[in-house]
């Protein structure tokens, strides 16, 4: 079973990533009203972004923060928009331009391959919901910071504390009682290995981890996201997230006995909301 929503823990064999990413590209925006978009507008707000400035958006989805960094540069800055799931950036890269926004670069890549030498330097870096999936995540972020000018601004997203801790665990359990595989263990499970969104799930950790990386004056808030458990959110969230990723290779019956069976446990254990809080995190590259 793959877990590749940052909601899991433990040792996971998943496809390529980007391969699951891709796989949720037409289902992917269903989530933006809810999720996405209002965290990649609080994201780039935060991040105090001044027209005419260069950012660099990394692991850009479908471009929640991408264009709303766009818009906030204005026609004399510019925003280089990279993610390694080219079918997702396709819908950001039309998105753009259905809004007119032609200040947006798109880069199909690998945003731990990305140097300095090849982009240049920005004045801020925006990631929503990404750096969790990067292989050896201090050292992606180092490496992020970097392309950073002196002084140049940083803002996260990531999904805070019990942020689709009950609902990601219900999804899994479904998915294991389909397949007859074993449940993975869970984000808070004792296991040798944990996974790196537990290092970063709240205000002082993430802004503790920021300053160990290299990022100074850090700060986070939460960003409430409560949205009401419906069929239809349930379901949109797993297949526009990484969650869809446990489905691969699952066949269309197993797939709809997930769903059926998912959707009733979540409305047996009384859910009324998702909760998709969020912790947006700022700092700054130091000045020397
Ligand atoms: C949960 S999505 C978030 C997308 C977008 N930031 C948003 O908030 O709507 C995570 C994204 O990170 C991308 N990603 C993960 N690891 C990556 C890597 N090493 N290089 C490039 N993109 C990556 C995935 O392809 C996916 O689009």
């Amino acid at each position: 079973m793959n877990d590749t929503t940052g909601r899991g823990g433990g040792p996971v064999d998943p496809p390529p990533l980007a391969h699951i990413f891709n796989s949720t590209h037409a289902d992917f925006d269903a989530v933006t009203p809810l999720v996405w978009g209002p965290t990649g507008e609080a994201m780039a707000a935060r991040a105090g972004i001044l027209p005419g400035q260069r950012v660099l958006d990394v692991c850009s989805g479908t471009g929640a923060s991408a264009l709303a960094a766009a818009r906030l540069v204005g026609p004399a800055g510019s925003v280089t928009a990279v993610d390694f799931a080219g079918d997702l950036l396709a819908r950001a890269h039309a998105k753009a331009s259905a809004a007119e926004l032609h200040n947006v670069e798109f880069r199909v890549a690998d945003v731990t391959d990305l140097r300095a030498d090849d982009i240049g330097h920005f004045d801020v870096l925006t990631c929503g919901y990404g750096v969790f999936f990067l292989p050896e995540m201090d050292a992606a972020v180092r490496n992020l910071i970097d392309l950073l000018l002196p002084g140049g601004r940083l803002s996260l997203a990531v999904w805070h504390d019990d942020a689709l801790y009950d609902f990601a665990g219900a999804y899994f359990a479904r998915v294991a009682r389909v397949t007859g595989e074993p449940t993975p263990p869970g984000p808070r499970d004792p296991v040798d290995d944990p996974h790196p969104i537990t290092r970063i799930d709240t205000v002082e950790k993430i802004t503790a981890w920021l300053e160990s990386v290299g990022a100074v004056d850090t700060r986070a808030t939460v960003l409430r996201l409560r949205i009401p458990r419906t069929d239809t959110f349930g379901w949109s969230m797993v297949l526009g997230s990484g969650l869809r990723g446990a489905l691969d290779g699952l066949s269309p019956e197993a797939i709809a006995e997930v769903r059926r069976g998912f959707l009733q446990d979540l409305a047996d254990a009384d859910m009324t909301e998702v909760n998709c809080d969020t912790l947006i995190a700022t700092g700054r590259r130091p000045e020397r």
